[in-house]
């Protein structure tokens, strides 16, 4: 009985704590970049923020299947108006280093494709690269900074500026703009950086944890991904410095040799003007040159003396989330110009580029292109698909299954009550396991909160049979402090406090 006490107090302190935060895993910087990226701040007033092209359910990419399917560049919130590459990934981006030359004309870093978000003004490649859409005129078409942070002012989350900045929003000198407006981009590499973004819950991270499994083909699919397919060689699948779980890039610079994307709308940019000029003077015969050309237009000499060697290279992507969607059917597109619609599409090509008979397109750029590591690879169709199953490992928000153990039981529990107890650590510093038991047969819910009362995992969702069962509970990502997990079955209750310390 004074154990239920104990849980009634605090649940108590947990609501009486979610009128204060909004949302307790965020920072208020972080939940103030979260604002700013999902709030439509464009012109057209209202009618597109970052998520328009970064959303949660296809892993921070573009969300409209139909855009997907074919040319896979966003329209801008002018509409005519488009620009020139697929939308990446949004996550896992903040962990990109600020871009620099690692010798060699070899260049590591940046955001964008081409990297152009160089991070040197602000020591964050994702801040700096948070200034463009908004101002951009094929993406968000905002006219000035100034107008930026005139919306911000009258928005409803206006008041968490002052506490997060420790000044008030102002604008009324050109210091303040560009310190404020500064401050956006920020705020916004704080959320891209914060545990609801980069959350490393995919059933991979579990696996490495040791609380998933792999079926068959998945663990073949890894290890193909790290030998024949030579995927690892940019795609790091282990963790390399002070990362916490491989990012499954190296952000490194590659020509792969993919093909034009022929229905990519900016080829039809010479027809729509932006202050008087066309937005792509070259119509069909534009080339996307990627790091190359952004060496080129650097101003930096020593760069555009390497400009040449490293022309029709883009970023190496991080292939986290790259399988996650909406639903199964729902379409994607791969690569910087979204040629590729499918995972399938993507290893044959790595797989059969040089052979003659697959008869791929000739590349984008001919220059550069990489014969070491990929055109050839003698994949079979089910080591392909071998390597698609493991890729589909990468999507976070994986919830692992319960593993039933037979046998005895460790702890007493009276056999007519339901019980939850910790197996290993607590306090712990990622995972811990957990064990309950069931009086009886039940719907069964098991959740983490935070002290406020968000649901922060979701750890067993279903019916059980009556029996003991133990599972893992891995906390990664998420930030030091107390938890509250509860037990649901049927009308019985059982929580327990665990204290997770990093
Ligand atoms: C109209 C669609 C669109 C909108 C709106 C948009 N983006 Fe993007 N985003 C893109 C495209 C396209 C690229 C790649 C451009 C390039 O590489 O030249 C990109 C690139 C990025 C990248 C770089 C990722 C990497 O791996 O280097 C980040 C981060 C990002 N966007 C965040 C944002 C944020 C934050 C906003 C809002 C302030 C935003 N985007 C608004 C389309 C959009
Ligand atoms: C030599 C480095 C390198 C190797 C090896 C490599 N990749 Fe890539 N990968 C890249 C680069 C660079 C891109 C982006 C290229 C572009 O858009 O032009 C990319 C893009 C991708 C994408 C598209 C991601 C997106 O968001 O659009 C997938 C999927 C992918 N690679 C999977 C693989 C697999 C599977 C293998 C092994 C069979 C592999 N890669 C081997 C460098 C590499």
């Amino acid at each position: 009985m004074r154990k239920k006490l104990l849980i009634i107090l605090l649940l108590a302190i947990g609501s009486a704590a979610a009128g204060v935060a909004q949302s307790s895993s965020l920072t208020l910087k972080e939940q103030l970049g979260k604002k700013l990226f999902f709030d439509k701040i464009s012109s057209p007033a209202n009618s597109m923020s970052c998520a328009t092209c970064h959303a949660p359910s296809t892993g921070f990419t573009g969300p409209v299947a139909g855009i997907n399917l074919h040319g896979a560049v966003y329209r801008g919130a002018a509409p005519q108006r488009f620009g020139n590459r697929k939308p990446p990934s949004s996550a896992y981006v903040t962990f990109s280093p600020v871009f620099y030359d690692a010798g060699g004309g070899f260049f590591i870093g940046g955001n964008f494709w081409d990297g152009r978000a160089t991070g040197a003004r602000l020591g964050s490649p994702a801040a700096e690269q948070a200034l463009g859409p908004f101002l951009n005129p094929v993406e968000q078409n905002n006219p000035s900074k100034k107008a930026v942070l005139q919306k911000i002012a009258a928005s409803n989350y206006a008041w968490m500026w002052q506490p997060v900045w420790g000044t008030p929003l102002q604008y009324s000198t050109q210091a303040q703009i560009d310190m404020n407006y500064d401050r956006v981009g920020l705020a916004i590499a704080a959320y891209e950086a914060s545990s609801e973004v980069n959350q490393f819950s995919s059933k991979y991270d579990y696996y490495l944890q040791g609380l998933a499994e792999l079926t068959a083909q998945e663990a073949w699919g890894l290890e193909l991904f790290d030998g024949k397919g030579k995927c690892s060689a940019c795609h790091v699948s282990e963790v390399a410095g002070d990362e916490p779980y491989p990012l499954f890039t190296d952000f490194t610079f590659d020509n792969l040799g993919v093909p034009k994307n022929p229905e990519n709308p900016f080829y039809d940019m010479d027809r729509v003007f932006v202050n008087g000029q066309p937005i792509n003077p070259l119509g069909d015969a534009w080339i996307d040159y990627g790091l190359g050309e952004f060496l080129a237009n650097s101003g930096n000499a020593a760069w555009e003396a390497m400009a040449a060697a490293n022309l029709g290279k883009h970023k190496v992507p991080t292939l986290r989330n790259v399988d996650k969607r909406p639903g199964n059917g729902f379409p994607k597109a791969y690569m910087h110009n979204g040629v590729f619609k499918s995972l399938k599409e993507v290893v044959h090509f790595y797989n059969t580029r040089d052979v003659v008979s697959a008869n791929w397109p000739p590349p984008e750029v001919a220059a550069n292109v990489n014969t070491a590591e990929l055109g050839n690879l003698g994949l079979t169709n089910a080591e392909e698909d071998a390597i698609v199953a493991f890729m589909k490992t990468l999507s976070d928000g994986y919830v692992p299954s319960q593993n039933r153990l037979p046998g005895t039981m460790p702890f007493d529990a009276p056999a007519s009550e339901l019980s939850l107890d910790i197996l290993e650590g607590n306090p712990f510093g990622e995972a811990t396991r957990l064990a309950y038991y069931l009086p009886e047969k039940a719907n069964v819910q098991l959740d983490v909160f935070s002290l406020s009362g968000e649901k922060v995992r979701t750890v067993v969702s279903t019916q059980q049979d009556e029996g003991r069962y133990e599972v893992g509970l891995a906390m990664n990502g998420l930030g030091s402090g107390i938890y509250i997990v509860r037990l649901q079955a049927g009308n019985q209750m059982a929580t327990k406090k665990v204290v997770l310390v990093k």
